[in-house]
């Protein structure tokens, strides 16, 4: 796959507060090297990301989305969100495909308030993921003049991905 040189993807990366949002701070504190292209919004549990969040997130331009929370089994603060959160991710992944989006643009990781290190790891991989992956097919679909943009029915979703 070619790889434009230029291209500076948009990563959103959601992070659960009591886990992967303290590692990256760590990470900071740390002065651990990271790539600048990602975004970060703080949650308080992986469990509160909503799908719609995500399918957001890419409507609106993001290239990648990185969901990040405490470790499995027994580290999430409100004690399942974290399994909610990766049988949410696994059934997003079908869906994105069906919109035309590379499940691999989407990324579950377990990172603890100790684990600056694998933040930033994870925060290089994924970049060079999406970087490889190119711009956001969706980005594509809506410039082209006459072309329908593709529309992601959110709230459908939003229903069904809710349990
Ligand atoms: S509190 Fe971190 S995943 Fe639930």
């Amino acid at each position: 796959m070619k790889v434009e040189e230029d291209f500076q993807p948009k990563i959103i990366g959601f992070l659960c507060n009591w886990c992967a949002y303290a590692g990256a701070d760590l990470a900071g504190v740390s002065r651990i090297q990271y790539p600048p292209d990602i975004r970060i919004i703080r949650v308080m549990c992986s469990g509160r990301i909503d799908p719609a969040f995500i399918l957001e997130a890419f409507r609106n331009g993001a290239d990648g989305v990185l969901v990040a929370g405490c470790h499995l089994p027994s580290d999430c603060h409100y004690v399942d969100g974290n399994f909610k959160a990766q049988r949410r991710i696994a059934i997003l992944k079908r869906i994105l495909k069906e919109f035309g989006i590379e499940p691999e643009r989407l990324r579950l990781e377990w990172i603890s308030a100790a684990e600056g290190d694998k933040f930033a790891a994870t925060v290089r991989e994924i970049v060079d993921q999406v970087r490889k992956l190119g711009p956001n097919p969706l980005k594509k679909t809506q410039k082209v003049p006459g072309q329908k943009p593709i529309k992601i029915p959110i709230r459908p979703l939003q229903e069904t991905y809710r349990k």
